[in-house]
């Protein structure tokens, strides 16, 4: 974990950090079925791909939340307390966070959390700008591993969580447990937190958003393998690998996976992996809820339901929930 202090020069990543990358790699390319944490789609130029995703006409879940901020955002804010820290669980490029800040009142701290050291920092700066008076702490952490909250944060009155994007999705429905879990330990009794859901909807839609025309989502995925040849010396032909996103509808996820499309031997870190023609790595699952579901979830870890918005299309959901003092 980097605490970043503001306007610092920060290393990208440090040698755990790729020790890390090269044990889960390895060890999902070894499984019978091979898969890699969709964490790591997020180096720099991952970043950049996501965020060229949300621009995307198909990709409705960055549109769908907006406008459920920019409509609701005052009863949304209003859930946060003058002095209150807010922590963003999985920043990127704090777009949604800059609407509910315009609406909030004056705060401790604002912590952008972020595995993405690099934009991390570059979002921070230009925040700054924008809202000059604004006490801007980023953390350069994984959310699924436990850190250490800047003092502001520790000493504000009370602490927000706010966890947009639906990443909650990108975890299995028992790691989104754990995730909450954990963030009530980070944040403590009283605190509350904001959750940006994708709801479950016809696979047509589905689907789309995660093939879209453009090819950026498919660019998004091989960007693994590539990061994978750049920072771990892996030897992937990423035109031997292609795309293939899917509604899987009993589970409510949409699985990406990149399929070989020949039999091929690959290597990485000095170790040899073999794919038969059409084997698949399971790059990324990402889970759809109704408000229902989401809730029935936190409620199991303690938290308790305190808000539901929607888009007019039921698309998209924002929710909130407290935890008792
Ligand atoms: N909140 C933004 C970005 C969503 S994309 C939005 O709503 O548009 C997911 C973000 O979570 C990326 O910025 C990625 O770098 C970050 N992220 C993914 N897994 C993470 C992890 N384990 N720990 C910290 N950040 C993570
Ligand atoms: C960040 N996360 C919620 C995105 C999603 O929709 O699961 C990541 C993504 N993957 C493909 N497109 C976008």
């Amino acid at each position: 974990m980097v605490a970043l202090a503001r306007s610092t020069h920060l290393p990208i990543s440090d040698d755990s950090d790729i020790s890390a990358f090269k044990s889960d790699v390895l060890k999902g390319l070894g499984a019978r079925r091979k898969h890699l944490p969709p964490k790591y789609f997020y180096d720099a130029a991952g970043s950049q791909l996501f965020d060229r995703i949300t621009d995307q006409p198909e990709y409705y879940p960055t549109r769908c939340e907006i406008h459920i901020l920019q409509d609701h955002g005052a009863e949304i804010a209003a859930l946060i307390p003058a002095g209150a820290a807010l922590i963003e669980f999985g920043s990127g490029s704090n777009r949604k966070a800059r609407i509910l800040l315009a609406a909030a009142p004056v705060l401790a701290a604002y912590v952008p959390v972020d595995i993405s050291a690099e934009m991390l920092e570059q979002e921070a700066d230009a925040l700054q700008r924008d809202f000059p008076r604004l006490v801007i702490r980023p953390v350069a952490a994984d959310f699924t591993h436990s850190f250490e909250l800047p003092e502001e944060a520790k000493n504000a009155a009370v602490r927000v969580g706010f966890f947009p994007g639906s990443t909650i999705g990108n975890f299995e429905p028992h790691e989104a447990a754990s995730f909450l879990r954990n963030a009530a330990k980070i944040l403590g009794p009283g605190s509350k937190i904001v959750i940006g859901a994708d709801l479950i909807k016809p696979a047509e839609i589905l689907n789309a958003a995660y093939n879209d025309e453009a090819e950026v989502t498919a660019k998004f995925n091989l960007n693994l393998l590539a990061r994978i040849n750049r920072e771990l010396g892996g030897n992937f032909n990423l035109a031997t690998f292609e795309h293939h996103a899917f509604y899987n509808r009993e589970r409510h996820r949409v699985e990406m996976h990149l399929a070989s499309l020949t039999r091929q031997k690959v290597r990485v870190a000095g170790e040899c992996f073999e794919f038969r023609a059409g084997e698949t790595i399971h790059t990324e699952n990402s889970y759809k809820y109704s408000p229902e579901s989401l809730a029935a979830l936190a409620r199991g870890v303690g938290w308790q339901p305190a808000g539901v918005w929607t888009d007019a299309r039921k698309y998209f959901s924002i929710q909130a929930f407290t935890l008792a003092p």
